[in-house]
């Protein structure tokens, strides 16, 4: 990956493109915060998908005793009975404070726009709040407004803030009056729920009213009961689920990053209050190992523990793994959070459903210590996320190749492991190609591509990120070899057509 800011406009153009990612409903003008996976965006977000899967409830991990842990499966619905997010507290405390622009109309979210206030007399800063996900270009059009003693004063208070001033007001009263678009006046912060609202039957009233699931998680606690009834488990477990969840994102931006429907993978680890700690830790380093296993290099990943004043509702501890995406860098974003989530979840769903959720420790050996409610730990990441970090990283610019680019993605995740290409569409090549696919395709995701020429076919292969290509040539109907082409080296060799899945299954 690099950090050329234009980076992010060409991964998106190359995404669409190529068939990794298109903007939902786009015929009738799109729709913001909603994006559809193509046929090779889909191919590379399963590859991840059944990678946590398999490492996270298939392959279970080992625990500090070395033992492997208990980690079992969910898909539960993603409309619950409402009562869930009474009980969670999304219904009363998923909320953003947004401010509205008198003049534009556009709507913001007050703690995500970055604010420099100066004073009346503009010779100092009151105060500075800096967003994260920054938009380079709209700070920079900011940047081009200030007047040159404002621009002193913020030279002098570091690069941060320079390039970060967007929002800008002189009342000196530390309130933010100004819209970052059009300098607009803004109204008083108004909570705004993020939760999607449907309505369950055909009447639409307030008995009816039913929401989207905003986190798979609550689909887990519901069920832990169920799991731990009806499965051989016994604390510490976990239980594991991948499925969408919705979110109504006041400013859904950064291409997939924040978007109105995404993908979590998310885990909830219930274990005894007096080890929750030793859980944290254990989770904390074992997902950073998991994330770097998809090929990730280690500078562009970064551990970031929450400030108390910045937990959610049901957090007693949060670390986020962070990635340093191309509209972050050199600062990084969101990948995962791993939250200490206490007794709060299944507590409060004992409280609304009047149903025990204590945990009965049948080898307890002191009263007391029998009967708890567990504590969670969990991580929780989201998949979409995921994929749009592997398409950050993967993207590789290269002037000295047609394509001019490739995507590097490590093999074992590229959506297709390997083309087989005919030289040409004639002398009994494609049928040998055709051949080698019917055999390949049963054990590898590899793509057959016949017409074109073939400069014009690697190119493809290339930004695609396919790490292999076969090439079927004359050569090939007289000695029975074909030209192996590697996508990062370019270097070809020649191997025997029967060694070939052997060749794929050493590489993947
Ligand atoms: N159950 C806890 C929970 O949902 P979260 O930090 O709000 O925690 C977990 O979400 C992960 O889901 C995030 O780290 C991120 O990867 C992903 N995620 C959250 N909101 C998202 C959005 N609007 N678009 C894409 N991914 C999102």
């Amino acid at each position: 990956m690099t950090d050329d800011k234009n980076t992010m406009e060409d991964l998106v153009s190359l995404c669409k493109r190529r068939g990794f990612v298109y903007p939902a409903s786009e015929i009738y003008g799109g729709i913001n915060g909603f994006w559809d996976f193509g046929p090779l965006g889909v191919q590379l977000k399963n590859n991840i998908r059944d990678h946590w899967w398999k490492s996270m409830v298939e392959c279970t991990p080992a625990g500090p005793d070395g033992q492997p842990l208990q980690i079992v499966g969910l898909d539960s619905a993603i409309i619950q009975n409402p009562k869930t997010w009474e009980a969670s507290g999304h219904v009363e405390g998923f909320n953003d404070p947004m401010v509205d622009c008198r003049e534009c109309k556009t709507r913001f979210r007050v703690d995500k726009i970055a604010t420099v206030t100066f004073s009346k007399d503009g010779d100092e800063i009151l105060s500075t709040h800096i967003e994260t996900e920054s938009a380079s270009t709209a700070f920079e059009d900011a940047i081009a407004s200030l007047n040159s003693k404002q621009r002193k004063l913020l030279k002098k208070a570091g690069n941060d803030v320079k390039t970060s001033a967007r929002f800008l007001n002189d009342t000196g009263d530390g309130s933010a009056v100004a819209c970052p678009l059009c300098g607009g006046e803004l109204t008083e912060p108004k909570m705004f729920n993020l939760m999607f609202e449907t309505f369950v039957g055909a009447v639409r009233n307030d008995d009816a009213r039913a929401y989207l699931r905003p986190e798979t998680a609550q689909g887990i606690f519901l069920n832990y009961k169920n799991v731990l009834d009806t499965m051989r488990v016994k604390v510490p477990f976990g239980v594991a689920q991948i499925g969408k969840a919705f979110r109504n994102e006041i400013t859904p931006r950064n291409f997939v990053f924040r978007s109105r429907e995404f993908e979590q993978m998310e885990m909830e680890f219930f274990c005894h209050p007096d080890e929750s700690g030793r859980w944290y830790e254990f989770w904390k380093q074992h997902r950073m190992e998991w994330w770097k296993s998809l090929g990730i290099s280690e500078q562009n990943l970064r551990f970031r523990e929450h400030g108390k004043e910045e937990l959610a509702h049901y957090s007693d501890a949060c670390v986020d793994i962070e990635y340093r995406y191309p509209f972050t860098a050199p600062d990084f974003g969101e990948l995962e959070g791993i939250a200490h989530r206490g007794c709060f979840d299944l507590s409060a769903h004992q409280d609304y459903s009047k149903i025990k959720m204590e945990y009965f420790d049948h080898g307890g050996k002191e009263a007391d210590d029998s009967r708890y409610i567990p504590h969670v730990i969990e991580p929780a990441s989201g998949l979409t996320r995921g994929t749009l970090v592997l398409l950050c990283e993967a993207y590789t610019p290269d002037p000295d190749r047609p394509s001019g680019v490739y995507m590097k993605f490590d093999p074992k995740f590229a959506p297709i492991k390997a083309g087989i290409l005919p030289l040409v569409a004639r002398d009994g090549m494609p049928e040998k190609a055709v051949g080698l696919y019917m055999d390949l395709r049963k054990d590898f995701m590899v793509e057959l591509d016949i017409k074109q020429n073939i400069g014009k076919r690697y190119a493809r292969q290339d930004e695609i990120g396919t790490p292999f290509c076969f090439t079927i040539d004359g050569q090939t109907g007289e000695d029975g070899t074909v030209t192996v082409r590697y996508r990062d080296s370019l270097q070809q060799e020649r191997i025997n057509i029967d060694g070939v899945k052997k060749f794929l299954a050493e590489k993947l």
